[in-house]
C-alpha cells in the first residue's frame, strides 16, 4: 500500500488514466487530539479494510496550527478541487490551537472545505451504544436514536458582516445570518428523503422564527411546503429553546432533528452528552454524490492534547461513516461493532470510565475488528 494513490494504482503500468478508486481517501489530522485519535482510527479503518479485502489508499495532509504557524499555510487554492479529483472522501481530525486564538486556519480549512465542496448536509448521530453512558437516569439504548441535521453552507456562519468603529465605545460588530431558498430547501428535502430511506417516521424542524422574523420565516414556509409532499412522516416544529429542553427531558422523542448551521452546532453537542460526550461521537460533512468529509464532533481538546488520554472512538465510527458513504457498509459495522464490543467489556478511555490511554484505544478496536 502506498501513501500515493495515484501512483500506486498506476503501478508498473505506465501512463494509463487512473481508475476511480472507491478508496482514496485524503487525512487531515490537524491539531490537539485531532493528531492523536486519527492514527488510531486509521488503524481501525486499515484492519476493517482489510478484513473486508478492500483497498485503501490513504494520503495525509499536515495543514493545522503547526503548518500556518510555520509558513502561513492554511487551505491551498487548488485543495477543493484536488480532493474532488483526487479522493473519494476526506477524514479530519479537529482544527483550533491556543496559539491562534482567532482561529484564522480552522476558519479556512474547516470552513473552507464545507463551504468549498458544498457540504450542505452536516449529519450528527445519536445513538447510545449502552445505557450506562447516558447522564439521564433510566433512559436506555431504545430511547435515544436520533439524528441531527444541520445546514451546514449558510446561516451566521457564511462570515459576512464587519467591524464599525472597532475598539472604541461606539463599536459596531455586524454577522449577517445568511438563509437561501435553495439551501433552506435543500436541508429540509435531505432530512425527510433520509427520514424515508432510514425507516424513520417523525421529523422535527427546529428554528427561531418567533424573534427572526425574516430568516426563519424562510424555514417555516419552506418547512409546510416540503413536508405536504411526505404524508408518510410525522412533522413537528419546536422552537430551538424548547428544542433543547425536549432533548433533555425525553429524547425518545426526536428520530430526525433539522435545524440551521448555529442551532445544529449547539443541539449536537447536547445529543453527544446524552450518549456519553464528545469522545464518542462522529460527524459526516455530506454533499449527496460527491467528496464528503467525515470527523468527529469534538475539537482539538486542548485540556487533553499530548497525554494520551483522548477517546478515539468519535474518529473511528467517523470513519465508519466515511465507509457508509464509499459503499462499504460491511467493514463500516465492523468498526461500529468494535466500539460496541469495547464499550460493553469496559475497554474505555478515562471519559466513559475506563483506563485506557488513546493509543491502546486504538490498538484494542483494530484487533477487535480483525479477530471478529
Ligand atoms: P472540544 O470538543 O475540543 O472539547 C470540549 C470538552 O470535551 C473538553 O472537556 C474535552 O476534554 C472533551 N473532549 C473532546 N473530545 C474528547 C475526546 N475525544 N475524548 C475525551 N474527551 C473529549 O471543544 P472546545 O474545548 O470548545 O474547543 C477546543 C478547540 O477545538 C477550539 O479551538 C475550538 O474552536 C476547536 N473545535 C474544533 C472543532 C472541529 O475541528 N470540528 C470542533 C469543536 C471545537
Ligand atoms: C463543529 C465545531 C465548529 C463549528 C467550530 C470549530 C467552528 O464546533 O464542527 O461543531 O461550529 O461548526
Ligand atoms: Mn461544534
Amino acid at each position: 500500500m502506498s501513501d500515493n494513490p495515484q501512483r500506486s494504482m498506476n503501478a508498473g503500468r505506465g501512463p494509463i488514466e487512473v481508475p476511480r478508486s472507491r478508496g482514496r481517501v485524503a487525512v487531515i489530522p490537524g491539531d490537539g487530539i485531532g493528531k492523536e485519535v486519527i492514527p488510531e482510527a486509521l488503524k481501525v479503518m486499515r484492519a476493517a479494510a482489510g478484513a473486508g479485502g478492500r483497498e485503501l489508499f490513504i494520503k495525509e495532509f499536515d495543514w493545522g496550527a503547526d503548518r500556518y504557524l510555520r509558513d502561513g499555510t492554511t487551505l491551498p487554492a487548488d485543495a477543493p478541487d484536488m480532493f474532488r479529483r483526487e479522493f473519494d472522501a476526506i477524514l479530519l481530525g479537529a482544527l483550533g490551537d491556543p496559539r491562534t486564538p482567532e482561529n484564522r486556519h480552522g476558519a479556512d480549512i474547516l470552513m473552507g472545505l464545507r463551504f468549498k465542496l458544498d457540504l450542505y448536509v452536516n449529519l450528527r448521530p445519536c445513538v447510545l451504544f449502552d445505557r450506562r453512558l447516558t447522564p439521564l437516569n433510566e433512559r436506555t439504548e431504545e430511547d435515544i436514536h436520533f439524528v441531527v441535521l444541520r445546514e451546514n453552507t449558510e446561516g451566521l456562519y457564511v462570515g459576512m458582516g464587519g467591524f464599525f468603529k472597532k475598539g472604541t465605545a461606539d463599536e459596531i460588530a455586524i454577522q449577517e445570518d445568511v438563509n437561501t431558498r435553495k439551501g433552506v430547501e435543500r436541508i429540509i428535502r435531505y432530512a425527510f428523503e433520509y427520514a424515508r430511506r432510514q425507516g424513520f417516521t417523525r421529523v422535527c424542524m427546529s428554528d427561531k422564527s418567533n424573534a427572526l422574523a425574516f430568516g426563519h420565516d424562510l424555514w417555516q414556509r419552506v418547512f409546510a411546503e416540503v413536508q405536504s409532499e411526505y404524508s408518510a412522516i410525522e412533522a413537528r416544529h419546536l422552537y430551538i429553546d424548547n428544542l433543547l429542553m425536549q432533548m433533555l427531558r425525553d429524547p425518545s422523542q426526536f428520530q430526525v432533528i433539522v435545524t440551521c448551521n448555529l442551532f445544529g452546532d449547539i443541539a449536537s453537542d447536547l445529543g453527544a452528552g446524552l450518549i456519553g460526550g464528545l469522545g464518542l461521537a462522529p460527524s459526516g460533512n455530506i454533499h449527496p454524490g460527491s467528496v464528503s468529509l467525515f470527523e468527529p464532533v469534538h475539537g482539538s481538546a486542548p485540556d487533553l492534547a499530548g497525554k494520551n488520554l483522548a477517546n478515539p472512538m468519535g474518529a473511528a465510527l467517523a470513519s465508519a461513516m466515511l465507509f457508509d458513504s464509499l459503499g462499504w457498509t460491511s467493514e463500516a459495522r465492523m468498526i461500529e461493532s468494535a466500539v460496541r464490543a469495547a464499550i460493553r467489556e469496559g475497554k474505555t478511555t478515562r471519559d466513559l470510565g475506563g483506563s485506557l490511554g488513546t493509543l491502546e484505544m486504538g490498538e484494542w478496536l483494530a484487533n477487535r475488528v480483525v479477530k471478529a
